[in-house]
């Protein structure tokens, strides 16, 4: 066992685990935070997107031990006092979700997109989610809603 000690979604942990153990795994079995899921296992899907120092990485393709000393955010840490963050209001108001299996990860790749580029355009946008699979929505209205959580964000000067 290793001891690792992170902080996720602003709450400090400190664990033993085992070194081959993957970080979607600590933070679903370990810390209880099924926001998180598991779509492949393959590192191809991008569902168990998290962001890792600010940076968005596939769960399942690091270990637990990757990202100790280092700050995660889930799906779950994402609002603040019960405000969802401009990507997760997007997405809602403009439909891009339907099974909504693919959106914690969808959400947090663009929200790392967004922090690099607050004005993405289509192609851009596409680029920068492609890493993550939907397999309900045709990815339209999901694109739309990057769009338009972009929009929101530099009509009212905030950051993503
Ligand atoms: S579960 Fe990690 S990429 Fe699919
Ligand atoms: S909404 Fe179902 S996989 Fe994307």
């Amino acid at each position: 066992m290793t001891r690792i000690s992170m902080t996720v979604d602003g709450v400090e942990y400190d664990d033993d685990v085992e070194p081959r153990l993957l970080l979607v795994h600590y933070l679903r079995e370990q810390l209880g935070l099924v926001g998180t899921v598991v779509g492949c296992d393959t590192s191809n899907c991008g569902a168990c997107t998290v962001l890792l120092g600010g940076k968005s990485v596939k769960s399942c393709t690091v270990l637990a031990v990757q990202a100790d000393e280092s700050e995660v955010t889930t799906i779950e840490g994402l609002s603040t006092d019960g405000a969802l963050h401009p990507v997760q209001k997007a997405f809602h108001e403009n439909h891009a979700l339907q099974c909504g299996f693919c959106t914690p990860g969808m959400i947090l790749a663009a929200v790392d997109l967004l922090g690099q580029n607050p004005n993405p355009s289509e192609a851009e946008i596409r680029e920068g989610i492609e890493g993550n699979l939907c397999r309900c929505t045709g990815y339209q209205n999901i694109v739309k809603a990057v769009s338009a959580a972009a929009g929101a964000s530099s009509s009212t000067g905030g950051s993503q």
